[in-house]
């Protein structure tokens, strides 16, 4: 690594970091309640790398929008994302006893305690939308939202993943595009167009970054799949080929889906050229996206 990538590296980092604290410390402060499921709500939500709250901090920063919205946005992004995890580790759907290195939210407590959880998240995430103070551009986040989230976004891919473990026959590479473009892809590119859905602004530019940046983000994730270190990706590791499951490592083989997940960062950078050089840090964001350790 160059000094110049080091020095790149570093300021998306304290980026990052300081994402994580601002979101986490707006948590505390919106959450409330110190019962169960409150418990259980902000459990989901800490250890995460909060990238789409990052990605909507930073979109709203390139655009100007105020900052106590972008957060509420961050905020509510971050929910539905904890939600869609907790529900993922579900006996019923991956079965899994791990996520960010902690025991998943129903090994802690239970599977009654995760469903419900995973449920409050959801709505609190719309609840924190709707907010007076977020303005008129509200109804058009909560519909993007709904839309990127629900029946043919976040819900929908899952749906698909689940019906293909069942199916037998592997999905082409045609099918796992579409399929993760949903489950992947729609909650990545909802933050980062919010900023510009805030502003009134054209969301085309952060729509084509979002795009390419969600695929990347996938194939990272299948590839860690298969190389990570489970101690620092914090979760079950080597699940995929055990599952029988079709992946853009399965398909493509481990050297190919580095090389695609090396185009589209580079697709994604280019789609921000007409934010100049105010949108190095997101440029910075794609990069690590592929070449995550966690
Ligand atoms: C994991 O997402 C689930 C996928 C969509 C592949 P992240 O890798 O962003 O998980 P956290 O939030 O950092 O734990
Ligand atoms: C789940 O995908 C992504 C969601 C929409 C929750 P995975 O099942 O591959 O995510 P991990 O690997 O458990 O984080
Ligand atoms: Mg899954
Ligand atoms: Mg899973
Ligand atoms: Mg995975």
């Amino acid at each position: 690594m160059t000094t110049e990538m080091q020095a790149d590296t570093r300021a998306f980092q304290a980026a990052l970091l300081d994402a994580q604290t601002r979101i986490t410390a707006h948590m505390d402060m919106r959450l409330g309640g110190t019962d169960r499921l409150h418990d259980a709500m902000r459990y989901a939500m800490v250890g995460g790398k909060m990238l789409r709250g990052f990605l909507v901090l930073e979109s709203a920063r390139l655009h100007g929008v105020d900052a106590t919205a972008a957060l509420d946005a961050a905020l509510a992004i971050e929910c539905v994302h904890a939600y869609s995890l907790v529900h993922d580790d579900l006996p019923c759907m991956d079965d899994d006893d791990l996520r960010r290195g902690q025991p998943t939210l129903h090994r802690k407590w239970d599977e009654a305690t995760a469903t419900l959880a995973g449920d409050a998240l959801q709505t609190f995430a719309f609840e924190l939308l709707a907010a007076d103070h977020i303005g008129p551009q509200a109804l058009v986040l909560i519909r993007a939202l709904a839309q990127s989230a629900g029946k043919d976004g976040m819900v929908s891919g899952q749906m698909m993943d689940i019906a293909a473990e069942t199916a037998g026959t592997p999905l082409t590479l045609d099918e796992i595009t579409r399929l993760q473009a949903r489950k992947t892809g729609c909650l990545i590119e909802w933050s980062a167009t919010a900023g510009a859905v805030l502003a009134g602004a054209d969301t085309g530019p952060l729509q084509a970054y979002a795009s390419a940046l969600g695929l990347a983000f996938q194939i990272a994730d299948d590839i860690l799949d298969v190389e990570g270190d489970a101690s620092k990706v914090g979760k079950a590791l080597r699940k995929d080929e055990t599952a029988g499951k079709a992946t853009f490592v399965s398909l493509l083989g481990l050297e190919p889906a580095k090389a695609r997940a090396e185009e589209l960062c580079d697709t994604a950078c280019a789609a921000l050229s007409p934010y100049g050089e105010e949108a190095a840090i997101l440029k910075d964001a794609a990069r690590f996206v592929i070449a995550r350790d966690s």
